[in-house]
Order: C-alpha cells, then structure tokens, then sequence
C-alpha cells in the first residue's frame, strides 16, 4: 500500500467510542495523541459497558453458586473462553485458558511442563528478540533443569535469522520459544517456518503473540504452535487477563501451575484429583470481569475486521517510517515496512537525544510514546544502545497524529543542537 493512500478505516467513527482520545493534558490542555500502544491500548465504550454491566446486573463468583447470579457469571465466563478460541481459531474452551497476561502464559507452560519435562542436555531455543516475559522465564527454567538455552540471532535488518535457526534448532531442542510479533522492533516473524523448525525436530514450540493477535488475524491451528499466548490489554480489552491457547493433549498431559479451588475434582486429605479443561489451569476466583469483556474486546475487533486493522496498521507504520526516515539524525530499528515484514509501530533513536528525553519533550506535545528498553535488554545490547524510543499505533490513530510526533522530534534536535 503507497502512503498516499487513504487509512482504510473510518477512523473518526471508531474514534468515538474512546472518549479518552478527546483528553486534553499538561498546562496547556493539548488534547493527547495516544502512540503507546504496544504497551497497551484503549478501552472501547462497549468494552466498559460489558465490564460495567457486569458489575451493575450479575456480579458473583462462578462455578459456585447454585443461585442466579453465580449461574448468569458462569455461563458469560465459561462463554467467554469459546468467544476467545474462536478469535484465534482453537477448538474450543478446553485449548483456552485465561491468564493474568502473556507473561504469565509464559510462566504457567515453563513451570507446568519444562520443569517437568526438561533436564541436563535439553535446549530451549529463544530468539535474540524475546521479551523478558519469555527470555528470563526460560532462562532461569532452564537452569533449575540443567538444560540450557539458546538464543537465534537477529540479522542488522532486525530480522530473524533463519539459516542460524536451523543450525541452532536440532535434536537435542526441546522447546522453542518465539515471539510472533517483535514489541521493540515490529518485525513480523516467519511464525510457520519457526514451528515447522521445531516440530521436525519433534521440539514443542511456544508463541508470544502478545503483540500478534491485536494487530493482525492469528490462527493458531493453521500457525500449528503447540502453546501461543497473548494479552487482553493490548486489544482493546481490560488489564488483568491474559489468554493461553494449547493442544488440548498437551494441556490434558501437564501437571497443574497453581492449585487451589475450583481446578480440583477430587480432594482428600491424602491427594487430589484436576478438574476438566481449562479449569484445571485456573485455580482460585478466576478473571471473570475481564474474562467477559475480553469477549466483548473480540466482538468491536472483529466488528471492524482483523485484516482491515492489519492494514490500518501497515499503512500507519510505512507514513511513519518514512517521514521518520526523511529526518537526518534519526536511526530505525527493524525492517521496512511492506510484505508483512513490520507491524504497527516503530521504535528509533535521534541522535543527541536520549530517549527518555524524548519521551519527555513528547509529553510536552501531548504526545505519549514510550522509551526504554521495552523488555528488551539483551536485544538492546546486541543494537549497541542502551534505550529506543517507540511510537506505536492502532485503529483509533489517524496519519495526521504522525505529525505531532514529527514536530516533537524537530522540537527535540532544536533543544539539543
Ligand atoms: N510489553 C509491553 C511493551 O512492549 C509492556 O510496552
């Protein structure tokens, strides 16, 4: 798609379930231009109403109570997790359990099955381009295991390298763990060839899709990943629930993550016996709230069309990358955009400036971006830096909102000349 082409949402409808987008901040109430959006995104009205509904017409714990209420919660909850199997193409709500967020899939697959299942002389193969969510989870897995991780090297283009995956992917791998979608670089991976990889070395494969299911339409059964995980929070959803897809004969055979009430069957003073999936993997009062809005996060996205967002956010991040590229003294990470190589955002530096300066002088703008390392030290240090700056997009932003974000970054190399 050529940048001149107009965004292919209506995108000043949509607006308008986002109250929030109308703010006006700091002293001279500019109104925000909100471009943090891989750390997490707005809530649309109909999203609060579910949450509010919930709250105002059913509110009670599920799988307890023989009364209404409890019943009305359970049904919306158990529902709930066959809206969210259906948005990423599982089977059903035994393949779907709800987390507290991506990270925390991550860590229920890496205590219930690699401690389980891992030992001196197994490999997990990460990429140079995990979130810590991934990377440090493995890492500290793998050494209480005594197997050891590996990591496939990103390519100066910030992309995957595949012909070192091959050479690091091989019998003694176990598990792969990828992530589909890069929150410091935007680069879309080769997902299918990644679990291709893995599977031909008979290695399971984890995908964090946190940054994936929001932006483009995710199939986890035509992708073929054994475990893929990603949050509500960054598609439109409400914090404190995250989602994990799994073969169903992978979740049946792992142990538990937490226990407690509600993922028993059985339980005597002697021993205890797991409930049916995925309540097996959800001890305690679960994410009911969340769980129920979430759905309804799934229903204003597919209202407007996976591919639609894909495409808003393809052309978002090509006007981006190339006013950003057009400006002396600012370096990009990641891979152009086009053929799907890049997702909705785009993290750089400018020269002179430290990012969080940036981010600052932004602020000033009314501009929200974030800097950091975005979860990503070791790949920060494999670019040499130590901090980016990211101004990332969804289907509430609007190309000319790149322009507030030009002017700060001109507002910045004016300060700092
Ligand atoms: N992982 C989130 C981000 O990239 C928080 O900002």
């Amino acid at each position: 798609m050529g940048i001149q082409e107009s965004a292919p949402l209506d995108v000043d409808a949509i607006r308008e379930d986002f109250p929030i987008l109308q703010r006006r901040v700091g002293p001279e109430e500019k109104q925000v231009v909100y471009l943090d959006n891989a750390a997490t995104t707005q809530t649309p009205e109909p999203v609060v109403e579910t949450i509010t509904d919930y709250y105002r017409q059913y509110n009670a714990n599920v799988h307890r109570g023989i009364h209404h209420l409890s019943q009305e919660a359970s049904i919306a909850y158990e529902e709930a997790h066959d809206r969210l199997a259906e948005f990423v193409g599982a089977d059903g709500r035994e393949e779907m359990v709800f987390t507290k967020n991506t990270t925390e899939a991550e860590n229920l697959v890496a205590y219930a099955w690699g401690l389980n299942e891992l030992g001196p002389g197994d490999e997990v193969v990460l990429t140079e381009m995990e979130h810590h969510a991934s990377l440090v989870t493995w890492q500290q897995i793998a050494e209480r295991t005594g197997a050891t991780a590996r990591y496939i090297r990103v390519t100066d283009e910030g992309e995957l390298d595949m012909d070192h995956a091959r050479k690091v992917i091989g019998e003694a791998t176990a598990m792969v763990s990828a992530v589909h979608v890069s929150n410091a670089l935007g680069t879309v991976n080769p997902i299918e060839a990644l679990v291709d990889l893995a599977h031909d070395h008979d290695a399971l494969i984890f995908v964090d899709g946190a940054q994936a299911v929001p932006t483009r339409p995710v199939d986890v059964k035509a992708i073929d990943a054994d475990f893929y995980a990603f949050s509500g929070h960054k598609m439109l959803g409400p914090t404190g629930i995250g989602c994990l897809y799994g073969k169903e004969a992978l979740l049946d055979e792992m142990e538990p993550f937490n226990y407690g009430g509600d993922m028993i069957r059985k339980v005597t003073f002697e021993e205890a016996t797991w409930n049916d999936l995925p309540w097996k993997f959800e001890a305690g009062t679960p994410v009911i709230a969340q769980g129920i809005a979430l759905a309804a996060a799934a229903d204003y996205l597919d209202g407007i069309g996976m591919d639609r967002v894909r495409a808003h956010e393809e052309f978002l991040s090509e006007v981006a990358y190339e006013r950003l590229s057009a400006i002396d003294g600012v370096e990009i990470y990641g891979p152009p955009p086009g053929d799907d190589r890049r997702a909705g955002l785009v993290s750089f530096n400018v020269e002179g400036v430290h990012a969080h300066d940036l981010a600052s002088i932004m602020n000033d703008h009314a501009v929200a971006i974030r800097a950091g390392d975005h979860c990503t030290q070791p790949l920060h240090d494999h670019l040499g830096i130590t901090a980016s700056a990211r101004a990332s997009f969804y289907v509430y932003n609007r190309p000319d909102e790149i322009d507030a974000l030009i002017e700060g970054i001109e507002d910045a190399q004016e300060l700092f000349a």
